[in-house]
């Protein structure tokens, strides 16, 4: 059964919100326990669709899970049952390609689907690929699959991306972990998930370096072991509620918020008229004018302007006082909120990779259309600005990676509900 959700427009937001665990690194952290054969537990997991379809695809592979309590799972690889990944959990969820450096490590082969055509753009693996060859893995392409193989083991080597990868960076993290000799991440992604991602393989026993930097330096080990490790609060998920808060002149204790993991959109927040100030247990957010001021951003690796926020600050340049041009440099189609927010009464136009945004007084209530994760929530933060009654259909995208959205805002003042349709 399909679910839309009904946004009542007008409300101002105010209270507190607890940020979740982190989505993009819960993920890789699954797939982390399956280097060794004992138990890993992780605490703070976030409860989501996507964290569901990554366990089905482990327990697949051969981990077993047990819940300790809601958000803190223990997973043990005794050993690898099926090396595969099938095209089903790939095509639902690209991170699934991360189990092809893990099992390339521990099992000396691994046969993973390509992920194949993605919402926001083609997004490819060739960069994963190219740097496991470059390690000694054989590696061909049969009927859409990756079939990958090292029967001596990975030898660490130099390796330069031609351009930043989150997952690319995690994938190669995780083969480079258990490969003989020293592998060196040149142009590496900096984002505070894959800093993160380092300390927890540290912890399970491997040798890393310049974790948060653009050069990580890893020496191989014999094994891993088991280790427990908390996830980091969601940047993005907190960086929406600000949004959130800043659309409906409300104020917003962003509980477990690190500012640190999102200085360049604070201070872009700051200059547009919305407070974002550190505090004791978060970051609190509150307009400091009644106007929103344009300021025109680009999308970039950390610590740039995150992709991941770009759909929801379009939400808030679309009720600013001026004209405001955003630039996508990460993903070449993740406009497609913009169709969507038009039809509120948005006025944007997209000219290749920036879209020109220029305020309008009021957003209109309107039935729209979520198209992938980070746009759904930009229309549902766009429906609370509106006049009127707005209603997102395919909820299913926001389930991916916000966990219990309506309870979150609607302990703030929102009206929004779920309905099946
Ligand atoms: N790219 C290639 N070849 C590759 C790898 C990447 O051409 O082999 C390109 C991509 O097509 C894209 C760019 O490089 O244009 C950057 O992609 P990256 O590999 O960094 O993205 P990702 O690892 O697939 C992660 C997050 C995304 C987030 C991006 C960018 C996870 C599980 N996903 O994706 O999160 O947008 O980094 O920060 O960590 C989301 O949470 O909504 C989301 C999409």
């Amino acid at each position: 059964m399909l679910q839309s959700m009904r946004v009542v427009g007008g409300c101002r937001l105010e209270g507190e919100i607890r940020v979740s665990g982190a989505k993009n690194l819960a993920l890789p952290a699954l797939v982390a326990t399956i280097l060794t054969d004992k138990p890993v537990t992780l605490r703070n997991v976030p409860n989501l669709a996507d964290v569901k379809s990554l366990l089905e695809l482990l327990n697949c592979i051969g981990t077993e899970v047990s819940y300790n309590d809601k958000h803190t799972i223990t997973l043990s690889t005794r050993s690898i049952k099926s090396a595969t990944a099938p095209y089903d959990f790939v095509r639902k969820m690209r991170a699934s390609i991360l189990v092809l450096g893990a099992l390339i490590a521990r099992h000396k082969q691994a046969t993973v689907s390509l992920p194949g055509g993605c919402a926001i753009g083609a997004r490819g693996v060739d960069l994963h690929i190219k740097a496991l060859e470059m390690m000694g893995a054989e590696i061909a392409i049969e009927n859409g699959y990756i079939e990958a193989k090292a029967p001596n083991g990975l030898i660490g080597c130099d390796i330069a991306f031609p351009m930043t990868t989150v997952t690319g960076t995690e994938n190669i993290l995780m083969a480079a972990t258990l490969a003989k000799g020293t592998t060196r991440l040149i142009n590496a992604a900096m984002e505070p998930e894959v800093e993160a991602f380092c300390e927890l393989l540290n912890k399970m026993g491997a040798r890393i370096s310049g974790a948060g930097t653009s050069v990580i330096t890893i020496e191989g080990v014999d094994e891993l072991h088991g280790t427990e490790f908390e996830i980091i609060p969601d940047r993005i998920e907190a960086g929406t509620y600000a949004i959130a808060a800043a659309v409906t002149n409300g104020k917003i204790l962003l509980k477990d918020c690190r500012y640190e993991h999102l200085t360049s959109f604070f201070e872009t927040l700051n200059s547009v008229g919305v407070a974002c100030e550190k505090v004791d247990n978060g970051v609190l957010v509150y307009r400091k004018s009644d106007e929103i001021q344009p300021i025109s951003i680009q999308t970039a690796p950390y610590p740039g302007f995150p992709t991941d926020l770009q759909a929801q600050y379009t939400v808030l340049m679309s009720i600013c006082n001026g004209s405001a041009s955003i630039t996508e440099n990460i993903f070449e189609n993740r406009f497609m909120h913009v169709p969507e927010l038009a039809r509120m009464g948005a006025n944007i136009s997209v000219q290749g990779k920036t879209a020109l945004v220029t305020g309008v007084e009021k957003l209109k209530g309107a039935q729209v259309m979520a198209t992938d994760l980070r746009a759904s929530v930009s229309l549902v933060i766009a429906g609370l600005v509106a006049e009127g009654e707005t209603i997102v259909n395919r909820l299913y995208h926001l389930d991916r990676g916000y966990e219990n959205l309506e309870e979150k805002l609607n302990a703030c003042g929102a009206h929004v509900e779920r309905f099946e349709v």
